[in-house]
């Protein structure tokens, strides 16, 4: 990993932009974090997500997803689907609704992760498991349906930057000099051999983003590649909705004054420190999404921004109470509320995390948005 991160930085001129050092620690083919063989998801991996929580968090989006293919008919197209444990439990409560879509198409940078969705989704029944495909890219014909994305804006590559003397200087990633060529063996990541450094002014930071308010040393993040993502997403759904969980807050409340360190956080080991240069490769980066720049971004492809609500109101809406009340025996309804409350108590999931619905031709309001409507803050 190093001795080809060392070349990417000097082929880069000596330093690489954070977004691109990114990208190479998590997707460097065979190499980043995603592309290889590191157990990630769940258990025994680095992080968890609210599908490997519990299946109540699939059964309340298929609900979402059975009222939108009633009226469009069509596919659910799911984006980075992990373990494939969000397709697993949405295809078999819309077995037992008897509201199967047509296909279940799941589109996945990680080969490693796609090997044990395909593991994973061949294990269900044979009428579920024959309809799950994989695409290498988007379709070309624009689809009806639904498409999914639960923690993957997230994991798009981030620039950051720092504030000096009133305006914003892109950071990137450099070789700690005579260090650089040193790695520790024992971890397999270089430690202490990679530098932060300031690259000039940050360009294509968000237009309205008032850089002057923010205090000196003030640090965040910001997303080049989110507004081609949501671009290349309006151009695929011809008819239904998008439906896109992460965490995130709009502009105003994530570039505020007092969240001067950003939101980079790294996951290793169920462990989250905020130092990207170590464990390179081994260990996972994200940042919060700016769900502003997601809506204007899908305003600009020509969608409809149908609700933003926290994860929480989500699931209420869509019925989750109900699931837990109704689980029997009584030692799975137990375990099952356990999950819940995780899914949904303020100081867990349920209000750092959001949803958001971006629509085309779709004339109803959507059930899971119907308890609290958050769009008024993007
Ligand atoms: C944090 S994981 C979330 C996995 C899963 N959705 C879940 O909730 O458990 C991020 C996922 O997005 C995938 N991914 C990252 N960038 C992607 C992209 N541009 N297109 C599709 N999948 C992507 C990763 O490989 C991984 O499967």
């Amino acid at each position: 990993m190093f001795a080809a991160l060392r070349a990417a930085i000097g082929a880069a001129g000596g330093a690489l932009d954070f977004a691109a050092f990114m990208q190479f620690a998590l997707y460097a083919p065979g190499l980043g974090y995603y592309s290889a063989g590191a157990h990630k998801i769940g258990p025994g991996g680095d992080f968890t997500t609210a599908p490997e929580i519990s299946p109540l968090f699939g059964r309340c989006i298929a609900r979402q997803c059975r009222e939108v293919l009633a009226v469009t008919g069509g596919n659910i197209l799911e984006f980075g689907a992990g373990t494939g444990a969000l397709a697993a439990t949405i295809l078999e409560t819309l077995a037992a609704l008897d509201a199967l879509p047509e296909r279940y198409e799941i589109l996945e940078v990680s080969a490693d992760l796609r090997a044990r969705q395909q593991q994973r989704l061949g294990a269900l029944a044979p009428a579920l498991a024959a309809r799950v495909g994989w695409i290498e890219r988007l379709p070309e014909t624009p689809l009806s349906g639904v498409l999914l994305a639960n923690e993957v804006l997230d994991a798009l590559p981030c620039e950051r930057f720092v504030v000096r003397a009133g305006s914003a200087r892109r950071l990137g990633v450099a070789l700690a000099g005579a260090q650089g060529a040193a790695s520790d063996a024992a971890s397999g990541a270089a430690v202490g051999a990679l530098r932060e450094v300031e690259l000039g002014d940050a360009p294509a930071l968000p237009a309205d983003l008032d850089v002057a308010a923010l205090p000196e040393g003030y640090r965040g993040e910001y997303r080049p590649l989110l507004a081609p993502w949501i671009a290349a997403l309006g151009a695929t759904l011809g008819h239904g909705a998008a439906l896109l969980c992460d965490y995130g807050l709009p502009r105003a409340a994530l570039y505020h004054p007092d969240r001067r360190d950003g939101t980079l956080r790294c996951h290793f080991r169920h462990r989250v420190h905020d130092d990207p240069l170590v464990h390179v490769g081994l260990q996972d980066i994200t940042a919060w999404v700016d769900f502003t720049a997601v809506a204007e971004a899908a305003v600009d492809a020509g969608l409809e921004v149908a609700g933003f609500t926290t994860q929480a109101a989500l699931l209420l809406a869509l019925g989750i109470e109900r699931d837990v009340a109704t689980t029997t025996p009584e030692s799975a309804r137990l375990a099952r509320a356990a999950e819940a409350r995780r899914l949904l108590m303020p100081a867990e999931m349920g209000e750092t995390f959001k949803a958001i619905a971006l629509t085309r031709g779709l004339e109803q309001p959507l059930s899971g948005f119907a308890l609290q409507d958050l769009r008024r803050q993007l």
